[in-house]
């Protein structure tokens, strides 16, 4: 009896759904009439372009106001970091470790700084302009080639016993091993009011260490003093300048205790870097390990 109530049911749920798709006596097709079925596609369609219009406008309006030349978004960067080469990284940052009289744990060490100064020959500044005077280096119009601005040469020499042209093992043989800090670029970054920022490397003085049981750390700068030249200043961006080389300062450390581990720390030194960022180890400043056995 159920299932003959049930069929009765079902035949007639498909009479409804068929008169739904098409009522003969109102002309309704889906519950609407044809006349309806148009508006409302109108409707819609207008509808779509109009949302599509506006979405378009959007994004033009958008592409019109970032600049290609300059990143639209920096985060809050005011301050640049610092890097280090050669580096090596242990369980807790930075830390180079070798031996004297193996020069397997060295060799490693130098071709780092090879491959990293191959950047600085000068085959691969062949579009770089020598740039003599020492001062910020502002450019408004685009007048290097394809509608960029020109970049500096860092001539490799400048870097002398640090260089590898010198001295291949950058010192690390004798002990003396040379370091090369690299301040990373910030678009538009003006690091002083006019003096050049310059490194400062030293053991650094922790408060409760009484003072001289270890003698200052000895330092060889190149270029003298340390200093990254203002010329290189401000930085466009990589649009602008293709060809731009980070600025370097080398740093031979003459009297590095052998057989012990010694942290360094080198800062820049400028009015507008800051190094005391504690969320920030390497903002203005880099930090290492350094032992030297024999
Ligand atoms: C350094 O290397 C030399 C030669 O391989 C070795 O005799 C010496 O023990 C090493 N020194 C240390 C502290 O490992
Ligand atoms: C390293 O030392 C070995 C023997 O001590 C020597 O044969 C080799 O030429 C040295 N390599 C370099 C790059 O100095
Ligand atoms: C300018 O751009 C063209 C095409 O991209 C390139 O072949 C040429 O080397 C560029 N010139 C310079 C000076 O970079
Ligand atoms: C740098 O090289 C020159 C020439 O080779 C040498 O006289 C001078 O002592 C070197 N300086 C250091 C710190 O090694
Ligand atoms: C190094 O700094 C000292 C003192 O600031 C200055 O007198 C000297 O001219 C500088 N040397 C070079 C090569 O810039
Ligand atoms: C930089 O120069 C400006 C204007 O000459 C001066 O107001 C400002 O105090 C200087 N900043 C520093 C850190 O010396």
């Amino acid at each position: 009896m159920a299932a003959l109530q049930e069929k009765k049911t079902c035949s007639q749920r498909m009479e409804e759904f068929r008169h739904y798709c098409w009522n003969p006596d109102t002309g309704q097709m889906l519950g609407r009439t044809l006349s309806r079925w148009v508006w409302i596609s109108l409707y819609y369609v207008g509808f779509y372009v109009v949302m599509t219009g506006l979405f378009a406008l959007c994004i033009y309006t958008l592409m019109r106001t970032i600049d290609p030349y300059t990143p639209d978004y920096q985060d809050q960067l005011k301050s640049p970091g610092v890097t280090l080469r050669p580096d090596v990284y242990g369980e807790k940052g930075l830390q180079i470790f070798y031996n004297v009289s193996d020069n397997k744990t060295w060799t490693d060490l130098t071709n780092m700084l090879h491959k990293f100064l191959a950047a600085y020959s000068p085959a691969a500044q062949k579009a770089n302009i020598n740039c003599p005077l020492e001062r910020y280096y502002f450019q408004e119009s685009f007048d290097a080639p394809n509608h960029t601005k020109y970049s500096c040469k860092f001539p490799v020499d400048t870097l002398q016993n640090c260089s590898g042209l010198i001295d291949p093992n950058f010192g690390f043989e004798e002990g003396k091993p040379c370091f090369i800090i690299k301040m990373n670029r910030i678009v538009n970054f003006l690091p002083s009011n006019s003096t050049a920022p310059r490194v400062d490397c030293t053991f650094p003085v922790s408060p409760q260490e009484d003072h001289n049981d270890t003698p200052p750390l000895e330092v060889e700068y190149y270029p003298p003093n340390g200093t990254f030249s203002l010329h290189y200043f401000p930085y466009y961006g990589k649009k602008a300048q293709p060809q731009y080389r980070n600025p370097l300062v080398a740093a031979k450390f003459l009297n590095i205790p052998k057989n012990t581990e010694v942290v360094i720390v080198c800062k820049i030194i400028a009015e507008y870097v800051t190094f005391d960022n504690p969320h920030d180890p390497y903002e203005g400043k880099v930090e290492f390990k350094l032992k030297i056995q024999k």
